[in-house]
């Protein structure tokens, strides 16, 4: 990629650093959009028709008129990757309420804020794989609504930056005792050799990552369930796992300082060369 990437913004293309928005824009203002990170493997986005799927099921939620169609949004993409040539990369995707009078209510003619560039997807750091990460947890202080992708992320940001000064990577999410999410992924957990992720609700993101996950233990015939977690049986796993775009499948061996299992598990070692294995199909199709 090169040292300046070409961004999208309304239908111009230009580099990052050009790239303006109106003081005014309701994204500015009041957190009004809503966003999505997609990987790029090779030059295959992954899993395009669920990402798109969920940004028109967040435009929806918050009122807003997509702007664009599925093939308007995958031409975009097709250019933007074109744009900025590269290994693995993530795509990220933004829609706002666009630039209006400041008035908490809807501007009757909004003309929505597009927003699209590429940044450098990093493969996890092969010294957390073999550790595992530090997660901590904490009271989902959130809104309701947490399965819109919201641009307005402050209460997760505020749970992550507690996560970071207490020396984890990660906060995990409890709401009246029952685990929802990451402060940024979803949460797994394994025990007596059965996977458990929390069922889909509007207390947490439904997860690109998560589904997948989910897909290839059933493919594999490893025993799993979308059933509640409750915080006692998260600090009684035998494994714990954060998903995410940006994570990928990531073991938590340390809660709130207490070791989990003795390092990444034996799930754990089941389900990430399945997850790679994937990843390397998608980056062989798109060389064939
Ligand atoms: N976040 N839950 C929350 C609150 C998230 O922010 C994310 C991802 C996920 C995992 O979703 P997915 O598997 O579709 O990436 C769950 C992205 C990566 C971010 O905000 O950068």
């Amino acid at each position: 990629m090169s040292a300046e990437p070409t961004v999208h913004l309304n239908g111009e293309w230009l580099p990052l650093s050009q790239a303006r928005v109106p003081v005014l824009d309701r994204g500015f203002i009041f957190g009004d959009g809503v966003y999505e990170v997609i990987p790029v493997y090779g030059r295959r986005p992954f899993r395009l028709p669920q990402h798109l799927a969920r940004l028109a099921r967040s435009l929806e939620a918050i009122r807003l008129e997509p702007p664009l169609d599925a093939p308007g949004w995958t031409a975009l993409i097709d250019e933007l990757l074109a744009r900025n040539p590269g290994g693995d990369r993530s795509v990220y995707l933004q829609v706002t309420r666009g630039p209006a009078s400041r008035d908490h209510a809807f501007p009757r003619a909004p003309a929505p804020t597009v927003f699209a560039m590429v940044s450098p997807l990093n493969p996890p750091d092969p010294a957390l794989l073999e550790e595992g990460a530090a997660a901590v947890v904490l009271e989902d202080i959130r809104w309701s609504r947490c399965d819109i992708k919201s641009v307005n992320l402050l209460a997760n940001i505020l749970l992550r930056q507690q996560a970071v000064e207490r020396g984890a990577l990660e906060a995990i999410l409890v709401r009246d005792g029952q685990v929802t999410e990451g402060a940024a992924s979803n949460v797994f957990i394994v025990r007596d050799g059965e996977i458990r992720t929390p069922p889909t609700s509007r207390f947490m993101l439904p997860g690109i990552t998560r589904d997948l996950v989910l897909e290839l233990a059933r493919a594999h015939g490893l025993p799993c369930r979308e059933a509640p977690v409750s915080e006692a049986e998260l600090r009684g796993a035998d494994e714990i796992w954060i998903t995410s775009s940006t994570r990928e499948v990531l073991p938590v061996t340390r809660l709130d300082g207490r070791p989990v299992g003795g390092g990444p598990g034996p799930v754990w070692r089941r389900i990430m060369p399945l997850y790679q294995e994937y990843k390397r199909n998608l980056r062989e199709a798109a060389e064939a």
